[in-house]
């Protein structure tokens, strides 16, 4: 057996290198190693192999997502175990990873299944293309006997000998975790350093750290990340637009033996935390019997209040999770017209839209929102759903901790305050602008509402508390969902007023 041990803030630990892959070790460790900002280091340490007797040392340094091994010694014929040159110089990015991670996620979970669904397909180019560029092969070209073998195709994703590294530290770090005994970093020192403990022991970038700790304060930042960190639960949105009920969709899950609980929050609603394979296989999102939403999501169209007849802008809409919630509650009276500057993501909404028998009161425009021109025409009501940082959603989405850079955070204030410009510009006197995200960060959701009211006095704050239980109501007016304390995503939204004349 061959021996390993990581390197990590000082401590020493061993691995094993016979473990195979382990389904429910594969989130949060590989998670861990492959996004840990804090170096670990591993390496290899002479030792008998029981099997073909042969010795290598190897050294594996992830340092900021980067895992790289070289091997010596002979195993199978790859090695030359006559030198300590390493023949074999094993390289896994952090986009392989990732990519890697994504897929065990589809197979494990059924996260990112709209990626690989009938749906998907030919659509959503962006996420679609990330994945097929990092992996090296088109994932849309393979059939469904072959989307079940995720983990096959994720190991094959690494290259040859270092998935076995990669399982193996896996799972010795699950163990270790299990155990309660990671070698994790003391928490002391100043403030960045305490960061920088918290980001290795947490996983997550050491400037969301930095910025949790100051809004939230260090206790609610912990469980936040630890929220994240968490295997996430989704839930079912009943397409009550095709006059399928909630009803109907418990029915449905209890014959197809997917466990559910009813929302506490919304009438259309269900979570399930196992079993969307089972739902996607039963083609019930393919029918447009219900869409995979989350609740967070589902109420800030219940902030937008849509009433029979409205006629409402969607200005961000794609790939349309509100803007087809909003044309179920319109009962087939009035109209949505929805915008979005993405032409792949804008025709995921189309074909959703037909397939859930709304499309005759969706109209949709692929344009840019600041130069959009509506004829003059305004609306009942305008959504900006705007493009923002997402760190209300990172349990979903392993990888976009990241991605992510603080400076982002500069450009996409700088988009919503432009957008929520021009997204005013489309609502009638006497009207309502809802500006919605899925971040948690209140530079990007209650400062740019400030902001705006300053920039336009003709519009004034109508609290939420008509709309959602005061749970999600803050003290400001706004709709706010917590992960850690309502279980749902974090999401932002705010109901401006303008003035009748
Ligand atoms: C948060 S997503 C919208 C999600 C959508 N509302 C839903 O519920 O499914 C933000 C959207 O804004 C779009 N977007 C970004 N910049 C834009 C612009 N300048 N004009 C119009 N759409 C834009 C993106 O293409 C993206 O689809």
């Amino acid at each position: 057996m061959e021996a390993v041990s990581i390197l990590h803030n000082n401590t020493t630990v061993s691995i094993s290198m016979h473990c195979t892959l382990s389904a429910r070790v594969v989130n949060p460790a590989v998670h861990r190693v492959f996004s840990s900002t804090s170096a670990p280091v591993v390496k290899h340490s002479k030792e008998t192999n029981s099997r073909n007797n042969s010795a290598k040392t190897s050294t594996i340094t992830t340092k900021e997502g980067h895992l790289q091994a070289s091997t010596t010694g002979s195993r199978k014929g790859q090695f030359n175990g006559a030198s300590n040159t390493p023949k074999l110089y094993l390289d896994v990015s952090p986009h392989r990873a990732v990519s890697a991670v994504r897929l065990m996620r589809i197979q494990l979970g059924g996260a990112f299944s709209d990626l690989l669904n009938e749906q998907g397909k030919g659509s959503g180019d962006n996420e679609m293309g990330y994945v097929e560029r990092t992996l090296g092969f088109r994932t849309r070209d393979l059939d469904d006997r072959d989307l079940r073998l995720n983990v096959k195709l994720a190991k094959a994703a690494l290259r040859l000998g270092a998935g076995n590294m990669v399982n193996a530290f896996l799972r010795k770090l699950a163990l270790l975790k299990e155990n309660n005994s990671l070698p994790a970093p003391k928490v002391d020192g100043n403030d960045r350093q305490q960061a920088r403990a918290l980001a290795t022991i947490h996983s997550h970038p050491v400037w969301m750290v930095r910025r949790w700790t100051k809004y939230l304060g260090l206790e609610e930042a912990i469980k936040l990340m630890m929220w994240n960190n968490a295997d996430p639960c989704f839930s079912l949105r009943a397409n009550t637009g095709k006059g399928f009920t909630r009803e109907d969709l418990v029915t449905e899950l209890e014959m197809l033996k997917v466990p559910y609980e009813l929302s506490p929050h919304l009438d259309d609603f269900v979570r399930i935390r196992t079993g969307m394979q089972v739902v996607i296989q039963a083609g019930l999102l393919k029918r447009g019997l219900c869409s995979v939403q989350d609740e967070s999501a589902g109420m800030v169209v219940t902030v937008v209040d849509p009433k029979p007849g409205d006629r409402i802008i969607d200005c961000c809409a794609a790939p349309g999770g509100k803007t087809l919630f909003m044309a179920s509650r319109l009962n087939g009276q009035g109209s949505i017209c929805a915008i979005d500057i993405n032409k792949g993501r804008l025709r995921i909404l189309k074909e959703t839209a037909k397939l859930q028998e709304v499309d005759h009161i969706i109209t949709t425009n692929n344009a840019d929102l600041r130069a959009f021109d509506n004829n003059g025409t305004k609306a009942d009501k305008v959504l900006l759903d705007a493009p923002c940082s997402g760190l209300g959603v990172l349990s979903k989405r392993a990888d976009l901790r990241w991605n992510r850079r603080v400076e982002d955070m500069e450009q996409l204030k700088s988009l919503q305050d432009s957008l929520l410009d021009s997204a005013s510009a489309l609502v009638k006197p006497g009207g309502v602008l809802i500006y919605s995200t899925c971040s948690i960060d209140p530079e990007e959701n209650e400062e740019r509402i400030a902001a705006f009211l300053l920039r336009n006095p003709e519009f004034s704050v109508d609290p939420v508390d008509k709309y959602v239980s005061s749970d999600f109501v803050t003290v400001d007016g706004f709709y706010s969902s917590n992960p850690v304390k309502h279980s749902t995503d974090g999401a932002f939204a705010a109901r401006l007023l303008r003035r009748s004349s």
